[in-house]
């Protein structure tokens, strides 16, 4: 078990470079086995999650090559496995398998994904659309074993909620399903206009990524290609928050600011100075905060996974803030983490609440799910003295290089054994 080490207090200055987007990358690979020849993705970011996958790909006897951040994908032998248990347990974007191997097999046997703890997550919109598509589905006691007794055919269907995973699973269900497919009211996500990108390039017939409906004609067969990953919204917002904190000139590079517009404006808002150049972020020294109300929406509005990160700035900010994740309501395993370290952040009910400005001391804390480390470590990074953080599994995660890319940036953090 490893922890990390932060020795709060030493200003950012330099230059940041962000990876290909994990939520993108987690769904490109359980897509790219509908393809009958080898696929290349770049930019992939060199994170456990991919790892897992790479793994699961491996025990469906697909061969795989990740080096320098391009992965080769070759399925050409795959075979249709039973998933029930195992690494499939281990990660969210587990249950694109599900959507993947419908259609490449028009069956399946997967284990519920695991992933972070935040709050409930329930799958049903997932389901509800392989259904509708012509699926039948059991559940076993967390074992879903899917069959398609007349194939799977073009339907209409209709999200109840807003879902960037059953947006997802629903289209790779459906790409090659018999006729028409038109899926109502669906995540706008850019990783959704990134995987659909992806199967358009290998064939698929997939019109309105990024509007509220998407329309899929079926096709027969799909063919490998060469694919270069969206930049990670969330690292960039990430490291951004970072730099806002501490920061005494920070340039962020490999962005695209339409992606991060919401996360901005509430910056701007709040006071920050960054400046956009082309497709990086200068994000200027000597921040002075006022508070802000934040509330979490389906994109293009606030991203729920940028809430924690924002968290320590709201923390040290003049005045009261709010923040409202409509997404995960109970997305809140960084606050007493955060109060451990001085802050003074109180939750009622569906609220967190900010009362003027704290002064953050380090403390022994804990990485509770991957966006809450993303948050301690921002912490840390503000904080007088020292930060031990446990649990850090959860954030190489998502997050890869975290300690050599804040150590060039001047930090003072250290990976330890535990
Ligand atoms: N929901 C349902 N039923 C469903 C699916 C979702 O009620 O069948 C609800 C969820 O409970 C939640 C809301 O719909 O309240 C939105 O969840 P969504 O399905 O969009 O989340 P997800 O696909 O499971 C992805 C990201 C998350 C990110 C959310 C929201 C991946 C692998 N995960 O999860 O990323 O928070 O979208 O944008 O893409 C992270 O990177 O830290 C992370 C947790």
């Amino acid at each position: 078990m490893q922890k990390l080490l932060i020795r709060g207090g030493k200003p950012l200055k330099g230059e940041v470079t962000i990876n290909g987007a994990k939520n993108s990358t987690v769904a490109l690979i359980p897509a790219a086995i509908l393809a009958d020849s080898p696929v290349t993705l770049h930019g992939v970011p060199d994170i456990s999650d991919v790892h897992a996958l790479l793994e699961i790909l491996e025990d469906f006897n697909v061969k795989t090559h990740f080096e320098n951040h391009t992965l080769t994908i070759d399925p050409t032998n795959i075979m249709s496995i039973p998933m029930p248990t195992g690494k499939i347990q281990s990660l969210r974007a587990s249950y694109y398998f599900m959507g993947a191997t419908l259609s490449r097999f028009g069956k399946g046997v997967i284990g519920l994904p695991g992933g972070c703890m935040l709050g409930p997550r329930p799958i049903d919109q997932h389901l509800k659309s392989f259904r509708a598509l012509g699926a039948k589905i059991e559940d076993d006691y967390g074992v879903i074993t899917m069959t398609t007794p007349e194939g799977l055919n073009g339907n209409r269907i209709y999200m109840d909620v807003v879902s960037v995973g059953a947006t997802i699973n629903a289209i790779l269900a459906a790409v090659k399903a018999k006729g028409r497919t038109i899926i109502e009211n669906v995540a706008l996500e850019p990783e959704i206009i990134d995987v659909v990108t992806f199967l358009n390039k290998m064939g698929a017939k997939i019109r309105g990524a990024g509007t509220n409906m998407i329309r899929i004609d079926g096709v027969e067969e799909l063919t490998g290609v060469t694919h270069a990953i969206i930049p990670d919204r969330i690292e960039a917002g990430t490291y951004i928050s970072a730099a806002v904190a501490t920061g005494e000139g920070v340039t962020i590079n490999n962005v695209i600011y339409e992606h991060l517009e919401g996360f901005l404006a509430k910056l701007a808002e709040m006071g920050a100075k960054f400046d956009v150049r082309g497709d990086s972020i200068y994000v200027h020294s000597d921040q002075k905060l006022t508070n802000v109300n934040i509330k979490t929406q389906p994109y293009p509005g606030f991203a729920t996974d940028l809430q924690q990160p924002i968290t320590p700035l709201l923390v040290i900010a003049e005045g009261d803030g709010t923040i409202i994740d409509t997404i995960y309501p109970q997305r809140i395993n960084h606050i007493p983490e955060l109060n451990r370290m001085g802050a003074d952040a109180h939750i009622h009910g569906n609220i967190i609440s900010f009362e003027g400005s704290s002064k953050l001391t380090g403390a022994p804390v804990k990485a509770s799910d991957l966006r809450a480390g993303a948050c301690l470590v921002i912490a840390g990074l503000i904080a007088d003295g020292e930060t031990e953080i446990l649990r850090v599994e959860n954030i190489l995660r998502g997050y890869e290089n975290i300690v050599e890319k804040l150590t060039a940036l001047g930090a003072d953090i250290q990976m330890v054994e535990e």
